[in-house]
């Protein structure tokens, strides 16, 4: 299993704080964000993981982070030149990951739970997470039917049809390189990840497991501040 952190996006909803930094660089209590979405990964024990930034800061990620002997693993980087989709990671990651299988998590996304079973468990497919969440307008949203089989998932839909939405977490076999390949732009101009998920939706191999501790998106100021009051309670917890 290798593992991805998509690290790239213009951070836009963060300005000013993204003019001169990237979101995934900026604290969230008392790390960087994206030490969280990597040690999610480092707790799975993953131990090739591809970067991906975008251009501006690449420097600075590469100082924080380095080789990756000091976390135990071998970092790679690439730069995806603009924000165009989460699925662009595996067009992007395509010698990377090679004939492996493939766990990708979002560089602005902090979990509560640990995910070892379930990626060290992935034989083929595809699995993703899903959390009910108040805003799933913001969202993928899981469309299920009486017996929890996903039917649909809808990328931002103006009117949900659940409130389960797709968390940044999503593990892939091999085949996602050319199905990522497939895929044509969507009409905001980015590669969909959902549009690859219902690729898999679609061939019956999509595994929809459930999210059960807190999910933090932190692409915005609210929630970026709702996710440093986790993570100072969850370290202070810890110490006491
Ligand atoms: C992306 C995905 C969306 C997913 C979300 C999770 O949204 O497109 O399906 O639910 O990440 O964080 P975006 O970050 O592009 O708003």
């Amino acid at each position: 299993m290798k593992g991805i952190i998509l690290a790239g996006g213009a951070g836009t909803r963060l300005r000013p704080v993204t003019k001169i930094t990237s979101k995934q660089l900026l604290p969230v209590y008392d790390k960087p964000m994206i030490f969280y979405p990597l040690e999610t990964l480092l707790n799975a024990g993953i131990k090739e993981i591809l970067i991906i930034i975008a251009p501006e800061n690449a420097g600075d990620f590469l100082n924080l982070l380095g080789s990756g002997k000091e976390f135990g693993c071998k970092f790679t980087y690439e730069i995806q030149d603009k924000p165009e989709g989460l699925a662009q990671a595996f067009i992007i990651g395509r010698n990377f990951i090679d004939d492996d299988n493939v766990t990708m998590i979002l560089g602005d996304n902090l979990f509560e739970d640990d995910f070892a079973q379930d990626i060290q468990g992935f034989q083929s497919g595809a699995r993703v997470f899903a959390k009910q969440v108040p805003d799933p307008h913001r969202f993928g949203v899981v469309e299920f039917d009486e017996n929890q089989k996903a039917l649909s998932i809808i990328e931002k839909p103006t009117n949900p049809k659940s409130n389960y939405s797709v968390t940044g977490l999503y593990i892939y076999d091999h085949t996602v390189i050319d199905k990522a390949a497939s895929l044509k732009p969507s009409d905001r101009g980015e590669y969909e990840i959902t549009d690859l998920n219902n690729l898999y939706l679609q061939e019956g191999s999509l595994d929809v497991a459930f999210v059960n501790g807190r999910w933090f998106d932190t692409g915005t100021f609210e929630s970026l501040f709702d996710a440093t009051v986790f993570a100072r309670e969850r370290t202070l917890s810890k110490q006491s």
